[in-house]
């Protein structure tokens, strides 16, 4: 293995090979390409379901539970980047303009941290703790920005998909 402090220069050399305009492209995140509608339903939904879910079991969580826990806590984080990154959704640029949605957005995203740190720390009853602020947050921003009717005609998936391969209802 290289040392580190050579393979820093090295990269440090890669990077002072290519043009400036082009580093500043590349620092760039890409564009969300559909709606922010269509993340919430796709992912923050069932992200938001695996901290639920295993929150209210009443029996303690085995370690593949938690697994999955895991990974929708970190699903949940990062969603709320893409909540901030306007789509390709009619309303995008103007929700993520609003300083109400940034607010929501910014404390979802502390709320999703913490629901890591609980699984992090295996607590369960932290985890519902979490779980009560998160559902909060959701409601909050819903009375605002959510439309009676989708604006966009996404809606969810109606039967919810077990990891297991098989559906039951929601
Ligand atoms: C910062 C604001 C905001 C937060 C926070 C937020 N949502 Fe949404 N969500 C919206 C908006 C706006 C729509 C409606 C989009 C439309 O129809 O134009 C929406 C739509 C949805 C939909 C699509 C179904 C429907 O009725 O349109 C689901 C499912 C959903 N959100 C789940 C969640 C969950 C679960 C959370 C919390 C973990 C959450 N959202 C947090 C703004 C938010």
């Amino acid at each position: 293995m290289l040392p580190r402090s050579l393979l820093l220069s090295v990269a440090a050399l890669a990077v002072a090979c290519q043009p400036a305009a082009e580093i500043e492209q590349e620092a760039e995140p890409l564009p969300l390409g559909v709606p922010i509608n269509a993340v919430m339903v796709a992912l923050i939904d069932f992200a938001a379901d695996g901290v639920w879910r295993p929150a209210a079991s009443e029996t303690p969580l085995t370690d593949e539970q938690w697994l999955l826990a895991e990974q929708d806590a970190v699903n949940l984080i990062a969603s709320t980047t893409l909540m901030t990154t306007p789509g390709t959704g009619t309303n995008d640029a103007a929700w993520v303009k609003d300083p109400d949605w940034r607010r929501w957005t910014t404390e979802m995203r502390t709320v999703a941290i913490e629901a890591k740190a609980a699984v992090d720390t295996k607590d369960q009853a932290r985890l519902g703790l979490v779980g009560d602020r998160l559902v909060e947050l959701c409601q909050a921003c819903h009375q605002k920005f959510k439309p009676g009717l989708p604006s966009m005609g996404i809606t969810r998936f109606p039967i919810y998909p077990k990891r297991d391969g098989t559906l039951t209802p929601p």
